[in-house]
């Protein structure tokens, strides 16, 4: 389906937008590249209705970004997945057309990486992986 829409920013005046909309998260326009990801609704909802929009629009967009994050690293890039922002600022600094079903869904400051940084804690695996049903801990 493809149901993902991409914006891509270089200008420093919409990066600047860009980190007023995403409550201040400054590191955003010190990257060269800023994508702007953004779920399709109607385009999933021509083929799969409701459902399509309020959720396989999401899936899908989520997947092609953690596709994306995946190829940028093999490609030694450094980038980060954006979520926490407003909508409407988004929207307004990129013309998105509102309540058109046009639903940013991640920044991506992308740009040569400034430290390796190790990798981060994780929830032990018998704390969110279940034995046959939900909450039973798996043993061996
Ligand atoms: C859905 C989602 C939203 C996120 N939103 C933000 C965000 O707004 N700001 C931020 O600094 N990190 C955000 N992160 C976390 C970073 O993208 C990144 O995963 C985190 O900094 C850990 O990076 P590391 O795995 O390279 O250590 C978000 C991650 C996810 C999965």
């Amino acid at each position: 389906m493809q149901s993902w829409d991409i914006i891509l920013i270089k200008s420093r005046e919409r990066k600047e937008a860009l980190v007023k909309a995403a409550l201040n998260q400054t590191f955003i326009a010190e990257a060269p590249f800023v994508l702007v990801v953004c779920a399709n609704m109607p385009r999933t909802a021509k083929i799969y209705g409701d459902r399509g929009a309020n959720l396989y629009a999401l899936q899908d967009t989520a997947a092609y970004i953690q596709t994306l994050l995946l190829l940028l690293s093999a490609r030694g890039l450094g980038a980060c997945w954006i979520g926490a922002f407003r909508d409407d600022l988004v929207a307004e600094a990129l013309e998105i057309p509102m309540n058109q079903g046009i639903r940013p869904v991640a920044i991506i400051p992308i740009g040569k990486p400034a430290e390796q940084p190790r990798p981060p804690k994780r929830i032990p695996l018998n704390r969110i992986l279940y034995d046959e049903i939900y909450g039973k801990e798996k043993r061996d």
